[in-house]
């Protein structure tokens, strides 16, 4: 059985290591084989674990693996020889070293490098789980679109590859004093294209791979969490639960009772923006999460029934498909007709009461103003047509 992966990733700051670290201890204490990787450069989850950890697999308890992902060594691994050639070419081109060390690695490759790791680690087949502590939410999304590039590369390019740098290579070195790629070159950048295709499929496999989105109950969190799921929705990318971190307890106190009640009544709007996901909680402890103790009490906290591995949403709650003019956004809407549906649109979002329960899609930018114009319900899915604005005349 190839291993269930679980991504956490969520803005900077909301627990994303605390939450994978718990989750992970949980999945071993649950009799998984798990290995919990941080891709995050920030390397924090060896010292939440309380052990030191590294670029190798290393165990560090029970049925527990960990490992730190080092996105540089990824980077020289797979990047190299394009690096060199391309940092030579802009070298002879006046650009400072500096710079052009900058510029020949595009952004987000790093992170994605290190998901590369994943399909290598879930192909050898050690572990049952494997749990991934991500970089946070902003940069792991920017990665998502790069298979897509890789597709297009392969497609469009790819086959054409010869005669274009063929004619184009005499040209280039007398203009500019520069080779154009040599084998080597070209043939990395082969096999990372084909290595990113194979990380969207893997990312794309609903059995496989699910993200759980961490957050905490502000605005300004929720808002980029949002950003997050839609955009996830867009790649086909399964979401099957969100977890709110850092709940005041009841028995707070007066000075954050203020708090505390303006969390309970965002959790509602919570649940409206990303239903039908389960919402995991975990409470706001009077310590910092750090050690097996800690974990374990996050760990308790989050999963009260469901083991870890599990998929805790099955199905995809939100998908979208974008083409050309028109959109097309589906909903999970399960137990639902076509009369129960109301729609309404409030700039970006789009406000879908369904029986009485309210959903609160974020559209994704690329179509905010776009007009629902059609929606059927079949087989528990609602699907809306959005349509572009008709282009007004500028004659
Ligand atoms: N539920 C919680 N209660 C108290 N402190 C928490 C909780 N969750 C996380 N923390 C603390 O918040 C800080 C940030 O958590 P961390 O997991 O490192 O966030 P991220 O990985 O998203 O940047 C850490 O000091 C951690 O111990
Ligand atoms: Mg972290």
């Amino acid at each position: 059985m190839a291993a269930r992966i679980i991504l956490f990733t969520g803005k900077g700051g909301v627990g994303k290591t605390s939450v994978a670290a718990a989750s992970a201890r949980r999945a071993a204490r649950e009799g998984r084989r798990t290995l919990v990787v941080s891709t995050d450069a920030a390397h924090s989850l060896g010292d939440v674990l309380g052990v030191a950890i590294g670029d190798e697999v290393t165990a560090v308890g029970d049925g527990l693996d960990a490992l730190q992902i080092d996105g540089r060594a990824e980077l020289t691994r797979h990047w190299g020889a394009v690096r060199t050639w391309a940092t030579r070419s802009l070298v002879a081109r006046g650009v400072d070293r500096v710079s052009a060390d900058e510029l020949t690695v595009p952004p987000g490759l790093e992170e994605l490098l290190s998901l590369l790791r994943l399909v290598e680690l879930q192909r050898r087949g050690d572990h049952d789980v494997i749990v991934v502590d991500c970089a946070p939410s902003g940069e792991t999304l920017r990665l998502l679109s790069f298979p897509d590039i890789a597709h297009w590369w392969l497609q469009r390019i790819a086959p054409r590859e010869d005669e274009l740098l063929g004619a184009a290579r005499p040209i280039a070195r007398a203009l500019l004093g520069i080779g154009l790629p040599e084998g080597d070159v070209t043939a990395e950048i082969h096999r990372l294209m084909e290595s990113l295709l194979a990380i969207r499929a893997l990312l794309v496999d609903h059995e496989r791979v699910s993200v759980r989105l961490v957050a905490t109950a502000d605005q300004v969190v929720i808002e980029e969490t949002r950003r997050t799921f839609t955009a996830l929705a867009l790649y086909g990318v399964a979401t099957d639960a969100v977890v709110i971190n850092r709940l005041f307890p009841d028995d707070v106190g007066a000075y954050f009772a203020a708090w505390r009640e303006r969390q309970q009544a965002r959790m509602a709007e919570i649940g409206d923006a990303f239903a039908p996901l389960p919402i995991l909680r975990a409470p706001y402890f009077d310590h910092e999460v750090v050690g097996a103790d800690a974990l374990d009490r996050l760990g308790a906290a989050l999963y009260p029934q469901a083991p870890v591995s599990d998929r805790l949403y099955v199905g995809a709650a939100r998908e979208f498909t974008v083409d050309g003019d028109r959109a097309e956004l589906r909903i999970a809407v399960p137990f639902a007709d076509r009369e129960d549906v109301r729609l309404r649109r409030s700039g970006a979002e789009l406000i879908v009461d369904v029986a009485g329960r309210r959903r609160t899609v974020l559209l994704p930018a690329a179509v905010a103003d776009y007009r629902p114009s059609a929606a059927t319900v079949d087989g528990g899915v609602l699907r809306i047509t959005l349509q572009a604005p008709a282009p007004t005349d500028s004659r």
